[in-house]
């Protein structure tokens, strides 16, 4: 099996640049569908899911061509199925961001139902809803959600209980094309909700107030291909700045909005970290001893639950009690029992994980048990006494291009490499 290798204890320091956004890249390739032809998106990271969203886009039909490590050519004209399979749903969740633009194209839609996950129940009940208010009839069988719309699709007023980003995307993407207008109110306000309606006006969809709780949509009868550049990457670049902010020594992340880590950044600096802001890059530093903080997850603009996990590993250095409060995901604490193995002191009592600065850290064997719990374990590994291994590093894959190559770049004695899986041991 792969793992993740680090020597910790090295000086980590110098630039580096970030991908598109994954979480932008996987609805802006599935939002391809609803423009017949072909569109090209530039700025693509190169990592597992998005190579999963391509699997679900070819088995609906379309053709894809990778023009360059980071241009997806998507021709969607040949798209014939309104199918996604249950073996692609399970390997990757967000497949079901074709939803939407299967119910807008043909007007059905069949998608494996997702099962749980390992960070929390991650329902669709609100996509639901919501999409049964625009005139979408759904029906369960066989495992599969089946949705018709025997009236076609027609604008309505959506109020979203919880500003749920995969909910306010589909429902985005469905109403484009319904008669008359959508309100989303409690609309999530993520960046890439943004980036998904920019493209799809780009594409001659009418859409205002993406970024605000208000979206509303004026639906048109078609959309035409565009060339569209995916946004930065807020989290990988949130990633390496805790990495920065960790080891202390100078680290430029570029190729990102600063904006888009409004929050993150302030708490940072309360931790004692220097930031310095520019256009489309940030720079961290460190002198003093990291500070302890209060943080709660919320969604955006509140603090992204995709950071908590490499911020706790920050507040697990600090000189003092700090409690993190996880309100989006149930289970996203499975990353503190790791960094437990590895000294750190976390008490986790329901959605709160009490944090106990420690003055050091201690290499160790970890389970990567999310994507970012993955990336926060390498994190503690840069600057924990001796070597920790990291296994199930396919979660890591998921999110992370060139995660190793990178931080070596920096400095970091890492390396993935094979080990025999102590699993298949007599
Ligand atoms: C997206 C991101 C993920 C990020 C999350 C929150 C992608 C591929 N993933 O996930 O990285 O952590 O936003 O910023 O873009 N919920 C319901 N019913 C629903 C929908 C959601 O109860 O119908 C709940 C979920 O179980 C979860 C919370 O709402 O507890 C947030 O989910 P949501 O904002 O929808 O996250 P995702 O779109 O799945």
């Amino acid at each position: 099996m792969d793992v993740i290798r680090i020597e910790g204890g090295h000086p980590i320091t110098g630039e580096v640049s970030v991908e598109g956004a994954k979480n932008s890249a996987l609805k802006l390739m599935a939002a391809t569908i609803m423009a017949p032809g072909v569109t090209t998106l530039v700025n693509v990271p190169d990592i597992s899911d998005v190579h999963i969203m391509g699997k679900v886009l070819k088995r609906l039909g379309a053709k894809i061509d990778v023009a360059g490590k980071h241009e997806l050519v998507i021709d969607t004209s040949s798209v014939d199925s309104c199918e996604t399979p249950y073996e692609l749903v399970a390997q990757m969740r967000a497949s079901t961001a074709v939803l939407g633009p299967l119910i807008s194209r043909f007007g059905e839609a069949v998608v494996a139902m997702p099962g749980g996950c390992n960070i929390g129940a991650r329902k669709i009940d609100l996509h639901i809803l919501g999409l049964e208010a625009l005139g979408v009839h759904f029906s369960f069988d066989h495992g599969n959600i089946h949705a018709t719309t025997p009236n076609g699709l027609k604008g309505a007023t959506v109020t979203l209980e919880f500003a749920s980003v995969g909910a306010t995307e589909n429902l985005m993407m469905a109403s484009v094309f319904a008669k008359g207008v959508t309100t989303i109110d409690n609309a999530a306000r993520e960046p890439e909700i943004v980036d998904l309606a920019n493209m799809l006006n780009e594409m001659g969809a009418r859409i205002t107030g993406a970024g605000s709780p208000v979206i509303e949509i004026e639906g048109v009868d078609e959309l035409h291909p565009v060339e569209h550049r995916v946004v930065g990457d807020r989290i990988e670049a949130g990633t390496f700045l805790a990495a920065g902010g960790l080891v202390g020594d100078p680290m430029v992340v570029r190729g990102f909005d600063p904006a888009h880590l409004g929050l993150v950044l302030k708490k940072f600096e309360v931790m004692g970290i220097e930031v310095e802001r520019g256009e489309d890059w940030c720079r961290v530093s460190r002198a003093g001893e990291l500070l302890p903080t209060d943080i709660q997850t919320l969604p955006f603009p509140g603090f992204p639950t995709d950071m908590q996990a490499q911020t706790m590993c920050l507040l697990a250095l600090a000189s003092g009690e700090s409690v993190v409060t996880e309100n989006v995901f149930e289970n996203r604490f499975m990353f503190a029992s790791e960094l437990m193995r590895m000294g750190g002191d976390i008490r986790i009592q329901g959605h709160h994980a009490i944090v106990h600065g420690q003055k050091a850290l201690s290499g160790a064997q970890v389970k990567a048990p999310d994507l970012r719990g993955g990336a926060a374990l390498a994190m503690a590994g840069l600057v924990a006494d001796g070597i920790t291994t990291i296994s199930d590093i396919h979660h890591i894959d998921r999110g992370y291009e060139d995660f190793v190559e990178k931080l070596s770049s920096l400095g970091a004695v890492i390396e993935r490499t094979e080990v025999p899986d102590p699993a298949l041991d007599d």
